[in-house]
């Protein structure tokens, strides 16, 4: 692959829920060492896109190439981990155990681990990572007793300790105070910068991504309405979210928000 070629490529994704199409040929690609945010209101298809491309949904049509190898439909990919607002850790097992269980898919134990000691070797690797992520401190403390913004840091360092390549990101710092939505935002910005990983996250917040990533992909009804390096207009962004506020207003204006009030 050459040094510009897209780590992560998207191409005419389509999925639907029944009679409903949430992915209507989506396409974009992030190249390693870039961040790109993907903004757009509720419901237009911005969780399902990545949960494609890490397996978790089966797209209906389209291709999704990693590295240059195209990924079969509905399956993982280990060069791709995902983090998510809600972050899922094991709260009972250590730091150190949660970030190991990153390579629980190259040791071929996906199920085992609650009754496993990890290797030496990829001890040292986790600890390496969570290192990383400034975190090798609180390695052996359990980890649901972090706070929320060194708990998505340490899935980060799990997704690291896979070896990820590609990282995604659902709205990593939707539940995150704006101190710790710094910090995160500015590991995945040096994650890009220092280690070359490509990585695409969802965001609710225009300004954060605006300040982060190098390119805004605008999502509306499952298609991509903007694809930008530039300065995002403000208007641009309003007009993702304009229907889902009209169709807000319109029920305030009927009363249906207020009748139980009158
Ligand atoms: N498993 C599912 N079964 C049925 N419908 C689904 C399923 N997953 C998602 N959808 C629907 O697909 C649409 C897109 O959902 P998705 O979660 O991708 O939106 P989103 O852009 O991430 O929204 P949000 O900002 O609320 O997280 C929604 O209408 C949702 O209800
Ligand atoms: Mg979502």
């Amino acid at each position: 692959m050459s040094e510009h070629a897209a780590t992560l490529s998207i191409e005419g994704l389509r999925k639907a829920f029944g009679e409903k199409t949430v992915l209507d040929g989506l396409s974009f690609q992030v190249a390693s060492g870039e961040v790109v945010s993907l903004l757009g209101a509720n419901g237009s298809g911005k969780s399902t896109s990545l949960r494609c491309v890490v397996g978790l949904e089966r797209p209906d049509a389209g291709t999704i190439t990693v590295g240059g190898v195209t990924a079969k439909p509905g399956e993982a990919v280990p060069e791709v981990a995902m983090v998510f607002q809600k972050i899922h850790l094991v709260p009972r097992r250590s730091v150190l155990d949660n970030v190991c269980a990153g390579a629980l898919g190259r040791l071929g134990l996906s199920r085992s681990w609650s009754v496993l000691a990890f290797p030496r070797e990829v001890q040292a690797e986790a600890m390496a990572c969570l290192d990383r992520v400034g975190l090798a401190d609180r390695a052996r403390e359990k980890a649901g007793r972090l706070s929320g913004g060194q708990q998505q840091r340490v899935a980060v360092a799990r997704a690291l300790c896979q070896r990820a390549k590609v990282l995604l990101a659902d709205e990593p710092v939707s539940a995150l105070d704006p101190a710790a939505s710094e910090q995160v935002m500015n590991l995945l910005r040096s994650l890009a910068d220092d280690d070359g990983l490509a990585v695409a996250a969802v965001l609710h917040q225009p300004d954060l991504a605006r300040r982060f990533s190098d390119r805004i992909l605008g999502l509306a009804g499952g298609r991509l309405v903007f694809d930008s390096s530039a300065e995002v207009t403000d208007e641009a962004v309003a007009d993702l979210y304009r229907p889902a506020l009209e169709a807000a207003a319109s029920m305030a204006s009927t009363g249906t928000a207020t009748k139980e009030f009158a």
